[in-house]
């Protein structure tokens, strides 16, 4: 079974667990490479996408690269995000996620704290829209820890175990 993990990570948080990721994946052959880098997607059995949550959300880059993947194909979203690990505002982003990939075989999603910049906190703290998630950042210093990373690993042997009965 061919497997891609393609991501996105603008301070390393995500780059982290995305090769947590690959390191759980027991299936070969299996590539890891950054979204901007996949040349082609029609390849694939499974793709595990990784992304930083922003604004509650899926990044536009991440998004626009889902919506390029064929029909039915198989895919696994994982996040870093500031805000508590299975809250409210991080289950948000993967609702996104699902809506963006309508025509695609969702296998699962996982998600772990990454930290974020005191400078960012400081900054966004005062805007409405930002103040929720980042009151809770605040906690995630030191993340994504060995505990998230070993749990991103757990976590992609299932999904290669769900890939190949579905
Ligand atoms: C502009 C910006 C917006 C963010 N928005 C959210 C958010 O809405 N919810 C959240 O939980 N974390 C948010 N974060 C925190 C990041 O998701 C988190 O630090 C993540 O681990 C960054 O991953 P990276 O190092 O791979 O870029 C935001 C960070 C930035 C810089």
């Amino acid at each position: 079974m061919k497997v891609l993990v393609a991501y996105l990570s603008e301070s390393g948080n995500t780059e982290k667990l995305a090769k947590a990721v690959f390191e759980g994946i027991e299936s070969s052959p299996k590539e890891i490479l950054l979204i901007k880098d996949v040349a082609a997607v029609e390849d694939y059995d499974v793709i595990f996408i990784g992304f930083p949550v922003q604004s509650h959300s899926v990044p536009g880059k991440v998004e626009a690269f889902a919506k390029t993947l064929p029909e039915g194909q198989k895919i696994a979203y994982f996040a870093t995000h500031g805000s508590m690990r299975g809250g409210e505002l991080a289950v948000t982003a993967f609702y996104h996620s699902l809506t963006i990939s309508k025509n695609a075989v969702i296998l699962g999603t996982f998600g772990c704290r990454g930290q974020v910049k005191q400078s960012i906190i400081d900054a966004l703290m005062p805007k409405v829209e930002h103040r929720a998630w980042a009151l809770e950042a605040q906690g995630a210093t030191g993340h994504p820890d060995e505990a998230d990373l070993e749990d991103g690993r757990e976590w992609a042997k299932k999904m290669i175990v769900k890939a190949r009965v579905r």
